[in-house]
C-alpha cells in the first residue's frame, strides 16, 4: 500500500507553510556565505521552516556536531547530509542522538543517525525524509522502495512531507518527481552541487527540481579549489583537496506548501553573498 500524506480533510483557517531549502553548505566559505545571507532570504521569503543540506559543512566534506550547531544558529531547523555524512567518525554519537539532523533513509540500519524527521512549522507536522540515490552511489536499498514504506508509516504522524534526494544522476531524480508526485509537497535533489532549472510543480502537486545547487564557492569545482581539481583531471595523479573560496553563492529552493500539504510554487535562491 502507498500512503497518501495530508489529503485528509482540511481546516481552512491553516495557511500556506513557506519552507527555504538551501543547497548542500561547502566548508568555512559556505558556512560564512549563508551567515551573510540569511537576514535577507529570511525577510524576502519568510520561511516558517529552513532545512539545510549539511553534508559538506565540515572542510568541504561531511558534518561535525560543531558545524551542524552553527548550521542550527544561522537559523537551519532540519539539517539534510548525504554521502558525505560519515567521513567524520567523531560525529557518529552525535548523529544518533540529533533529532534534527538525518542521513539518507536508505542505508544499513545499523548505520548511525536517522532517515527522517517530523518538526512542527506554522501549525503543521513537517516531515523531512533524506534518500540517497543507488545509481553511482553506495546504498543499501532502493530508495523507491524505501520512501514508500517510510510514507506507510508517516500516514499518522506528518501533515506534509519533503524529501531531499541526494543523488547523482538526473533520470534517477526525475524519476523519484514522478513516483512521489501527489504524495509529498517537495522533492528536492541535491548531490551534484550545480542548480538546475527544471524546477516546476508537477501536475499533482509536488514540487521538483533535480538539484537546488550547493552554498560555496563558484570560483572553484563544485566546491573545491579550482587549481586543484585541474591538476587532478590534467595529471590522473592523487592531489589534496581544500575549499574554494572565491565568488561565495547561496543556492537553494523555496516551496510554498498549501494547505492540503502539496506544493503551490517552488522558486530558486541563487544568492551572490561575498564580503
Ligand atoms: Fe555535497
Ligand atoms: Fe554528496
Amino acid at each position: 500500500m502507498v500512503a497518501d500524506i495530508g489529503r485528509d480533510i482540511v481546516p481552512d483557517t491553516l495557511r500556506a507553510v513557506r519552507a527555504l531549502f538551501i543547497g548542500d553548505v561547502v566548508g568555512s566559505p559556505g558556512r560564512r556565505a549563508l551567515a551573510r545571507a540569511m537576514p535577507r532570504l529570511r525577510a524576502e521569503h519568510g520561511a516558517d521552516l529552513v532545512i539545510v543540506n549539511g553534508e559538506n559543512s565540515a572542510g568541504g566534506l561531511g558534518i561535525t556536531e560543531g558545524t551542524a550547531s552553527e548550521l542550527f544558529e544561522l537559523g537551519a531547523d532540519v539539517i539534510t547530509t548525504g554521502n558525505h555524512v560519515y567521513r567524520h567518525r567523531d560525529a557518529y554519537g552525535y548523529l544518533d542522538r540529533a533529532e534534527r539532523v538525518v542521513r539518507p533513509a536508505n542505508y544499513l540500519p545499523g548505520n548511525p543517525g536517522r532517515g527522517h524527521t517530523v518538526v512542527n512549522a506554522a501549525g503543521r507536522r513537517v516531515a523531512v525524509i533524506n534518500l540517497s540515490g543507488a545509481v553511482h552511489m553506495r546504498a543499501a536499498r532502493s530508495p523507491f522502495v524505501e520512501v514508500d514504506a517510510i510514507l506507510d508509516r508517516l500516514v499518522d504522524e506528518a501533515d506534509t512531507v519533503i524529501v531531499d534526494f541526494h543523488a547523482e544522476v538526473t533520470s534517477e531524480k526525475v524519476a523519484m518527481g514522478w513516483h512521489l508526485d501527489g504524495r509529498v509537497a517537495a522533492v528536492i535533489g541535491t548531490h551534484t552541487h550545480v542548480p538546475t532549472a527544471d524546477q516546476r510543480v508537477l501536475p499533482g502537486g509536488t514540487a521538483y527540481i533535480s538539484d537546488a545547487g550547493m552554498t560555496g564557492a563558484r570560483g572553484g569545482v563544485i566546491g573545491v579549489r579550482r587549481e586543484q581539481a585541474l591538476e587532478s583531471f590534467l595529471t590522473q595523479m592523487p592531489v589534496r583537496f581544500d575549499t574554494a573560496d572565491e565568488d561565495p553563492w547561496v543556492m537553494g529552493v523555496t516551496v510554498e506548501i498549501r494547505p492540503d500539504g502539496l506544493a503551490d510554487s517552488i522558486g530558486q535562491v541563487l544568492m551572490p553573498a561575498g564580503e
